[in-house]
């Protein structure tokens, strides 16, 4: 009998379902997936329909559960043959012969390992980023995996939290367009190529508001902020076609995400009308019961498909109660229907039903391929953010011997940053192995790793760059020191590092400073003791030779900051685009150390900073610097008065004034003066790349539909208000003069 049905299934599949067409109006969907997807639904059996809605983990039982159609998707299985026996045991033994959706974290790169998402950020380029997800892709699917947990899109602002390594830092816009970069390299064309893997767009949401910077807490968000700050990347990449979304571990305002209808129908649903699927968190579902929303598993499983989830991931309270639920009128199978449909719909669209197996003999063939290499190359040179460079010591041009020290020179795993699951350290290419084949270098490591605080090794370190024409360190974090749980509240330099610096700085010998890192760290004291500083983040399998060639003036920094830099890690959290108080520090701050003894209360002016750190940050968003220099004219407007459906058309003169062609990133910010609700005081409206040689000048143009200007304002509508703006075109969210424009 089971035979007989195990056929009937095949043929079902082969004759209804099988026929995949991507060339659909859909964008690259196979148009009638719904249609398929209805078909099949009507003739599962309700068990088989929660089936579809369990997502789990290799080493759970997976054989048994895909033979009896109890799981619909699975995650962390990478090996092809384990994948394709796991797929056949579902297409071959399940009654309807249901294909499995294969899911990883491929974050920043599958074998060819990427910078870090926030290095990726200070790029400012799009296209290097889409390029980026492209390769990962390839790789993934190549191995089977055809759908992953990416893009991150938390607007963080708090660098204490570790999972900031993962997202394109503080700002909407910038979060949005790499997203929408990333989502489409992931997609492609057409959903349904064996080399396209779905995106999915996570955490839903406000995650990244952490209270304190510490992972998984609690977040207080208003309705406006959410809507002005923490949706707009959601919102950009779910018209963008992202195939697939997950909701978050935190709760907001006492709600955990999980369990938010108003978050997953009223508005990701109902006002956005986005179509795709939604999974949990690994057990975000069940994590309710902690957080104090769900009295048992039964519970939570019931909170969260009546919220809108359609896949549980890993709480097992689909798979365990939902029969139970449905009995009980707890839950209705019209849900029940609505997730498994999207669910099978996503599955025709990626042609799973065609396509189930693995190539295993061609699964390596895409991995580390030269234009992979090339491309991450590529966007570590350009991630890399010069924020000192005194006496113009870098580039490295005239140094033969060079004195190359430090925890981080030659840590290959490390160097791949947080969640790097199958980058191999084997093929990652360390600043060490880079810079041997440019200088005659002497290698002292000084340090371990980046905790290390035996400091027996620094003699040596000093005796070395005694001999050499100038050193380069290379200090900041393990890969381990941030990601998901990985928070910290002291963001300085960890072990013995900053002595590490302090020491090789005392030998007068030019040093330059290179810092890896998953954050931005409080650099403030490392400055000092350092000519030259290049932020790199964690910038993966080829950062090695783009550190070099960046170091040696074969290429010119051009990564921009994509979160402020702090002095101290008590101002987080800290971002340009905030609201302004009613009393703005205003440059006459008193610090304490030039406090009199017995001041009176009012004596030092009542304005909004520290006594101890100031105002300011140590770096602006969106700061650094190049080996050329540029000069910006005054931002030229087409008009100065606009109306709601108008243009806004600036643009600017740039030229380079240095001596070396290099990319600057142009930036262009916009206030909107008065509002009905505070408005930041600045917001990042467009960037763009612009490489200009030596005495080159451009007129960098940039056009913003005056749409784009709207926020939600006091009635909690989305408009633009009429009134004056401010706009500024400049290399950072710190510089530039502003020019005034009207909306009427
Ligand atoms: C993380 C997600 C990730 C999931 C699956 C969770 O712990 O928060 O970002 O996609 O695990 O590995």
């Amino acid at each position: 009998m089971k035979t007989y049905m195990r056929n009937i299934a095949l043929a079902c599949c082969a004759a209804a379902f099988c026929t995949v067409s991507c060339s659909g109006p859909s964008g690259g969907r196979d148009a009638d997936a719904g249609k398929k997807a209805d078909e099949l639904l009507a003739r599962m059996t309700l068990r088989e329909k929660i089936g579809q809605m369990n997502q789990v983990s290799g080493g759970y039982g997976l054989m048994d559960m895909a033979a009896k159609g109890e799981v619909g998707s699975i995650l962390n299985c990478v090996d092809p043959v384990e994948i394709n026996a796991v797929q056949k045991a579902a297409v071959e033994q399940s009654r309807l012969g249901i294909p499995l959706l294969v899911s990883r974290d491929v974050i920043h790169g599958f074998r060819t390992i990427f910078p870090i998402p926030l290095g990726q950020a200070a790029t400012f380029d799009p296209a290097i980023v889409e390029r980026g997800a492209r390769v990962a892709a390839v790789e993934a699917s190549a191995s089977g995996i055809r759908w992953t947990f990416s893009p991150m899109l938390d607007v963080a602002r708090d660098p204490r939290w570790g999972r900031v390594a993962e997202g394109s830092g503080e700002d909407p816009y910038l979060a949005s367009l790499m997203g929408e970069a990333m989502v489409r390299g992931y997609q492609g064309d057409s959903l349904c190529s064996r080399s396209s893997i779905a995106a999915c767009i996570k955490h839903f949401a406000g995650y990244g508001a952490a209270e304190g910077g510490r992972d998984y807490n609690s977040t207080m968000i208003s309705e406006r902020s959410l809507r002005n700050t923490y949706l707009p990347p959601f919102k950009a990449c779910a018209d963008a076609g992202a195939a697939t979304l997950m909701t978050s571990f935190n709760e907001i305002d006492g709600v955990p995400s999980t369990g938010n209808r108003w978050l997953l129908k009223d508005i990701l649903r109902d006002e956005w009308g986005w179509e795709g699927m939604v999974v949990t968190d690994w057990n975000s579902a069940g994590e309710m019961i902690a957080h104090g929303f769900s009295r048992d598993l039964e519970h939570s499983a019931e909170q969260a498909l009546n919220a809108g989830v359609d896949m549980d991931m890993m709480s097992f309270g689909f798979i365990s109660h939902m029969e139970k639920l449905v009995a009980e009128g707890r839950v209705s199978e019209d849900d029940i229907d609505r997730a498994v449909r999207n669910i099978l719909k996503l599955k025709f669209e990626l042609g799973l039903f065609d396509s189930p197996y693995v190539d295993v003999e061609a699964s390596a063939a895409a991995d580390y391929a030269p234009e992979h290499l090339e491309a991450a190359y590529q966007c570590a040179l350009e991630s890399a953010v010069l924020l000192k460079n005194e006496g113009s010591v870098l580039p490295l041009d005239n140094a033969g011997t060079v004195l190359v020290t430090g925890p981080l020179a030659d840590a290959p795993y490390e160097q791949m940053g947080t969640w790097a699951f199958d980058g191999q350290k084997e093929h990652v290419v360390t600043p060490l192995a880079a810079l041997r084949s440019r200088y005659d270098v002497i290698w002292e490591p000084g340090l371990e790793y980046s905790r290390d605080t035996d400091k027996s090794s620094f003699a040596r370190v000093r005796a070395a760059a005694a001999k050499a024409d100038a050193a380069i360190v290379f200090v900041g974090e393990e890969a381990i020191l941030s990601g998901e749980a990985h928070s910290l509240s002291d963001l300085c330099m960890q072990g013995s590092q900053s002595e590490l610096l302090r020491a090789v700085h005392e030998s007068g010998k030019p040093v330059v400073a290179v810092v890896m890192a998953g954050r931005p760290l409080t650099i403030e004291r490392d400055l000092e003791n350092c000519d030259a500083m290049l932020y790199a983040f964690h910038p993966g399998t080829m950062g090695g030779p783009a550190l070099a060639d960046l170091i040696s003036g074969k290429a010119s920094p051009s990564g921009k900051l994509p979160m402020t830099m702090l002095r101290h890690a008590g101002q987080a959290p800290f971002y340009y685009n905030h609201n302004n108080t009613g009393r703005p520090c205003n440059g006459t701050e008193t610090l304490l150390a030039d406090i009199p003894v017995g001041a009176g209360q009012t004596s030092l002016g009542c304005t909004s900073y520290y006594l101890d750190t100031g105002y300011g940050p140590l770096f602006p968003f969106g700061y650094g610097l190049s080996y050329a220099s540029f000069s910006y004219g005054k931002p030229e407007l087409e008009s100065f008065s606009l109306e709601r459906d108008g243009i806004l058309r600036a643009s600017v003169r740039l030229e380079n004034t240095g001596d070396m062609t290099a990319t600057e990133v142009v930036q262009l910010y916009v206030q909107d003066i008065v509002g009905s609700v505070v408005r930041p005081v600045k917001e990042l409206r467009r960037f763009e790349r612009v490489t200009l040689a030596p005495g080159e000048s451009r007129a960098v143009g940039f056009e913003l539909p005056v749409s784009e200007l709207a926020f939600w304002n006091a009635e909690m509508e989305h408009v633009v208000e009429p009134g004056d703006f401010r706009l500024w075109i400049a290399g950072d969210s710190a510089s530039g003069e502003p020019v005034l424009f009207t909306v009427r």
